[in-house]
C-alpha cells in the first residue's frame, strides 16, 4: 500500500508498471501469461535474452511461437518495445515479423532500442564452436549465438542497432573487430569465412529495413510510464538461467531476474511496480546442469507428455521434475514477487501423491537456500512433502475456469494455497490450460486504475 501511495505521488501519476519473471528455469508459461496481461496494456517491453527464448501464444485454435519479438506484437495497438537489454537477431526478427504479417497481423508497434546490441553471424558460429570445445561438458546452449554476443557486449566489442544507421562507422567498428573473432576461431579450429562486405551490406540493409523502428527506447518507456500508460515488463528465460544468480555456468548469459528491468529497458527501480512470478505447477529445464527435483521414471515421463514439453526454440525435449520451494524462494527474493501466476496445473491431473521440494539434503545438512556451487548442487538430495493428488475434470476447462476458484478439484485448491503459504506470496493466476480463457485472474484490477 505504502509503495502505491509513493507511485501516485510520482511525479503526480499513477505508474501502472508490470513485470513478468519466469521463477524456474525458464519455460514457465511466461508466453501464455505475458499474452493474457497484454490485453490490458498499452507497452510491452522485453528487457533481457534474444531469440533463445521461446514464448507459445495460443490465440483461439491457433498457436503462434515468438523468439524475440515481444508478446504484444500480438495484440493490436500495443506498442511492442525491445529494449537495450536485449541482443536482437535481425534475421530471426525479420522471420518473425514475416510470420506475423502473414497471420494478418501488423508489426506497426514494433520499437528497436537503439542501444540494444546485435546477434552477427559469428556470435552464433562461436556458440556451436565453443560449446564443441568444451566437450561433454557444454552448457547445451539454444545454438542462438546469446553467449558470444553478450560477451561482446560486455567486452566492448558490440555492433549496436543504432550503428546500423551509420555506414562509415559500421565498418570501423567492423574492421576493429571482425579479425579479433576470426583468430578467436581459427584458434578454436572452426574459421569463419565471413565476407566483410557482404555483412556490412546486409547489415546497411537492415538499419534501412527498421530505420522508423530504432529509438531511444528508454526514453519512449519513461515518457509512457509518466504519461500513465499501462507497461508491462515480459521477461525472458528464468530466475535460475540467471548468469549471477542461477546454476552457473549452466545459465544464460544475462540476468532474469526483475532488477534486469532497470538496466535492460533503461528505467529507475521505482517505476516498477507489480512483480508477477510465473511458476509451473511442476518444474522443467532443457540443456545441461544441476536440477535437484528431476524425474527420470514413469511420472518424469507423464509430466513430458502430459505438458508437451518440448522446447519452443530447439524441440528438445525438456527434462522433469516435482515442484522445488527452494528454486522458488529464491525467485521470490530475488525478483521481489508480488504475486504469482501458477501455470499447467492441469499436467499434474491424475498424478497421486503429489511431490514438493522444500529443502535439500547435502553432505548430511539440510539446506534451506539454494547453493550457489554446481558441484555442490549435483550432490543436492531432495527433501519432500507429499500432497493429495486430483482427478482431471470432465467439463470443459474454459467453463470450469468460469465458474471460478471455488470449481477447483479441493486438492488443487490445496495445493496452491500450500505453495502460497510455502513462499509467501499469494496465486492471483492461475492457469489450467494454454487457451487464454482457460485460466483464472483473482487479481484486484489494478490496470483499469490508470
Ligand atoms: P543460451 O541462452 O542459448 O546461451 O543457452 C544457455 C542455457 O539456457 C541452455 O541450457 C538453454 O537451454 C537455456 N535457455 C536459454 N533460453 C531458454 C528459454 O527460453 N527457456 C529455457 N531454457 C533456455
Amino acid at each position: 500500500m505504502l509503495k502505491y501511495q509513493y507511485l501516485l505521488t510520482h511525479d503526480g501519476v499513477f505508474l501502472p508498471t508490470l513485470a513478468i519473471i519466469g521463477t524456474q528455469w525458464g519455460d514457465e508459461g511466461k508466453g501464455k501469461i505475458t499474452d493474457y496481461l497484454a490485453e490490458g496494456a498499452d507497452m510491452v517491453v522485453r528487457y533481457q535474452g534474444g531469440a533463445n527464448a521461446g514464448h507459445t501464444i495460443k490465440v483461439g485454435d491457433e498457436v503462434i511461437a515468438l523468439h524475440l519479438l515481444p508478446s504484444g506484437m500480438v495484440r493490436p495497438g500495443v506498442i511492442s518495445v525491445i529494449g537495450n537489454g536485449v541482443v536482437v537477431d535481425c534475421e530471426a526478427m525479420g522471420k518473425e515479423i514475416e510470420g506475423l504479417v502473414r497471420s494478418g497481423r501488423s508489426a506497426d508497434g514494433l520499437r528497436i532500442s537503439d542501444r540494444a546490441n546485435i546477434v552477427l553471424p559469428y556470435h552464433r558460429a562461436l556458440d556451436g564452436a565453443e560449446e564443441r570445445a568444451r566437450g561433454n561438458k557444454g552448457v547445451g546452449t539454444t545454438g542462438r549465438g546469446i553467449g558470444p554476443c553478450y560477451s561482446d557486449k560486455m567486452a566492448r566489442s558490440g555492433i549496436r542497432m543504432g550503428d546500423l544507421l551509420d555506414e562509415e562507422y559500421l565498418r570501423e567498428r567492423l574492421d576493429t573487430v571482425l579479425p579479433i573473432k576470426e583468430r578467436l576461431a581459427d584458434s578454436l579450429g572452426e574459421p569463419l569465412n565471413i565476407d566483410r562486405d557482404e555483412l556490412v551490406r546486409k547489415l546497411l540493409e537492415y538499419g534501412r529495413t527498421y530505420r522508423d523502428k530504432i529509438v531511444d527506447s528508454s526514453v519512449l518507456i519513461y515518457d509512457a510510464i509518466k504519461a500513465g500508460k499501462r507497461v508491462m515488463f515480459e521477461g525472458a528465460q528464468g530466475t535460475m538461467l540467471d548468469i549471477d544468480h542461477g546454476t552457473y555456468p549452466y545459465v544464460t548469459s544475462s540476468n532474469c531476474t526483475s532488477a534486469a528491468i532497470c538496466t535492460g529497458a533503461g528505467i529507475p527501480p521505482s517505476m516498477v511496480e507489480q512483480v508477477i512470478g510465473v511458476v509451473k505447477a511442476y518444474t522443467t529445464r532443457v540443456g545441461a546442469g544441476p536440477f535437484p527435483t528431476e524425474l527420470k521414471d514413469e511420472t518424469g515421463r507423464k509430466l513430458l507428455h502430459q505438458g508437451e514439453e518440448f522446447g519452443t526454440t530447439t524441440g528438445r525435449e525438456r527434462r522433469c521434475g516435482w515442484l522445488d520451494l527452494v528454486v522458488l524462494r529464491l525467485a521470490v527474493r530475488l525478483s521481489g514477487l508480488t504475486s504469482l501466476a501458477i501455470t499447467k496445473l492441469d499436467v499434474l491431473n491424475d498424478i497421486d501423491p503429489i511431490k514438493v521440494c522444500v529443502a535439500y539434503e547435502i553432505d548430511g545438512e539440510r539446506v534451506e537456500n539454494f547453493p550457489g556451487n554446481a558441484s555442490r548442487l549435483e550432490r543436492a538430495r531432495p527433501i519432500y512433502e507429499e500432497l493429495q493428488g486430483w482427478s482431471s475434470w470432465s467439463e470443459e476447462t474454459a467453463s470450469l475456469c468460469r465458474r471460478g476458484v471455488e470449481a477447483l478439484p479441493e486438492a488443487m485448491r490445496d495445493y496452491i494455497s500450500y505453495i502460497e503459504r510455502s513462499v509467501g506470496v499469494k496465486a492471483e493466476i492461475l492457469s489450467l490450460g494454454k487457451r487464454r480463457d482457460e485460466t483464472i485472474d483473482l487479481r484486484p484490477d489494478r490496470w483499469s486504475i490508470a
